[in-house]
């Protein structure tokens, strides 16, 4: 099948989170199952200064209505060594060339004009759709991702024929949310102006557009597809959920085996397989504790050593994990390595405790892949405490690391981490460490269990191969969405 892929980020071209990965493993996947894939996404400034001369062409220029004028969007086409199909560059440099991350300023806040920026992306992509520069491809199957690409399943009424759209939610969270004056300025169609359309609490929401006019509706995990219509999880939308709950399907991601395989990760200064786990993870573990300028003496390598990478948000639960951690180091004798940018509060109590406690905790406030990935080698435990987590990637890269993550009953996380319990451990399926409080207490009872589990090395070691044997590849997801782009 012909299948476009519109989304505002795709690793490794541009990645502020998972979105990027699963832009990345999912087409991937979809080729492999012989698929003709486009992916287009926007031209950042960081996505621009990654292309070479000789392998980007460009294809023609479109011409989008924004916000009291019309963009000229220069379509780029790209050969990349991590794509195995053309990539597609909408590069408009009065929206996208500027620095700092896609959605906000360096400084921290939202750019302003994001509502024109992914609305003009967004009638970009449904051209694309339409054919408009004349390529002879027509997709059957346009697939978008969260409320930057929300518009475009709205936006396919104009093409005929119409292809049928799938949108897939990544994070309910964030509802692209905007005024009505935004609305009329970017002369979106008033008979979508309706409580049954796109109007959301007396603005409009781009998220919600993407839901009510989408063909079918897919987000990251079961457990999530079900939480999404409860009260607790749904943000506002349960009951337009529940309304769409029979399009509505919760497909767990997968992991990158390319990228995320210890065997072969080129991050490690140590590569590892079940079969080396003990001499692996310890010489990672060494590298990562000198890399914050400790000697790794012998006994240090034997203490637990808990991880953490992630956006530093609310989802997150990084206050529930930070408010522990004085607990866990006054009564074990834990060390934390923690990684992470965006809360400038959060930020800045994970430097307090990092100067309070520096024999123990070390922090590095940023975005580094490599370090990522060495966290995910070198550490014992990695912790993961969200409040909500659709699918949640770091989870499984820990697992298949033999690391083993300590998470709240939540989402992708219920569907992943399956807990240390009696009857589990006897089954050999335990591979981590569940709470069911998203509560400083409940974590930190969590983290103390488990390292009473820690002490014993050749029960731990086999939690460790439970963890790396589970299969998280992309395959059979994306079966599931070849299945359903075929009904
Ligand atoms: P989310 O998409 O909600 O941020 P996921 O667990 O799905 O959460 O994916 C997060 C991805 O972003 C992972 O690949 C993780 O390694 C990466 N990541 C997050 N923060 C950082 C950081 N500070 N440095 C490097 N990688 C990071
Ligand atoms: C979002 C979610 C995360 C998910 C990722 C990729 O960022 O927060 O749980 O894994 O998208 O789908």
């Amino acid at each position: 099948m012909k299948v476009l892929f519109a989304a505002s980020e795709a690793y490794p071209l541009i990645k502020t989170g998972g979105l990027a990965d699963v832009l990345y493993g999912l087409p991937l996947a979809l080729h492999e199952l012989d698929n003709e894939i486009r992916l287009v996404i926007p031209g950042y400034r960081s996505v621009l200064d990654k292309l070479k001369p000789d392998t980007t062409r460009e294809l023609g220029t479109l011409n989008a209505w924004g916000d009291g004028w019309t963009h000229e969007v220069t379509i780029l086409e790209i050969e990349h060594e991590a794509y195995p199909f053309p990539v597609w560059i909408a590069e408009c440099a009065a929206l996208f060339d500027r620095p700092g991350n896609p959605y906000l300023h360096p400084d921290g806040y939202d750019w302003p004009d994001n509502a024109e920026r992914y609305c003009v992306f967004s009638r970009v992509v449904a051209q694309l759709a339409d054919d408009a520069l004349q390529l002879d491809w027509r997709p059957e199957v346009v697939h978008v991702h969260d409320w930057q690409t929300g518009l475009v399943p709205a936006l396919l009424e104009d093409v005929s024929p119409r292809p049928r759209c799938m949108f897939t939610i990544h994070n309910l969270a964030y509802s692209g949310r905007f005024s009505r004056e935004i609305f009329e300025r970017l002369h979106l169609k008033w008979h979508w102006w309706s409580e049954e359309g796109v109007e959301f609490h007396s603005g409009f929401s781009m998220l919600k557009a993407g839901i009510v006019y989408c063909d079918v509706l897919t987000t990251v995990s079961p457990t999530y597809a079900n939480e999404i219509c409860t009260p607790e999880f749904g943000y506002g939308m349960e009951g337009l959920l529940q309304s769409r709950r029979h399009k509505l399907h919760g497909i767990l991601n997968g992991v990158d085996g390319t990228s995320w395989d210890p065997a072969t990760d080129v991050y490690l200064p140590e590569n590892y397989t079940p079969e080396s786990i003990q001499p692996g993870k310890q010489n990672n573990k060494k590298a990562l504790l000198e890399g914050f300028g400790f000697d790794a003496t012998p006994q240090q390598l034997q203490q637990p050593l808990l991880g953490f990478v992630g956006r530093l948000v609310e989802q997150k639960g990084v206050d529930i994990m930070l408010n522990a951690i004085p607990e866990l180091v006054h009564h074990t004798d834990a060390c934390f390595v923690l990684l992470g940018s965006g809360d400038y509060g959060h930020e800045q109590h994970m430097n307090e405790l990092a100067r309070r406690y520096p024999q123990r905790v070390n922090v590095y406030i940023g975005y580094e892949e490599g370090l990522a990935h060495l966290v995910e080698a070198g550490c014992d435990l990695f912790m993961m405490p969200s409040r909500f987590e659709p699918c949640g990637l770091n989870q499984m890269y820990s697992l298949k690391y033999g690391t083993l993550p300590v998470v709240y009953n939540t989402g992708g996380l219920a569907d992943t981490v399956v807990n240390a319990t009696d009857e589990n451990i006897r089954s050999k399926r335990a591979n981590g460490f569940v709470f069911y409080n998203p509560t400083r207490e409940a974590f930190a009872s969590t983290v103390f269990w488990a390292l009473g589990h820690f002490v014993n090395k050749k029960h731990w070691q086999q939690l460790q191969l439970n963890a790396m044997q589970a299969d998280f590849g992309w395959e059979r997801s994306a079966q599931t969405y070849m299945d359903i782009y075929k009904s």
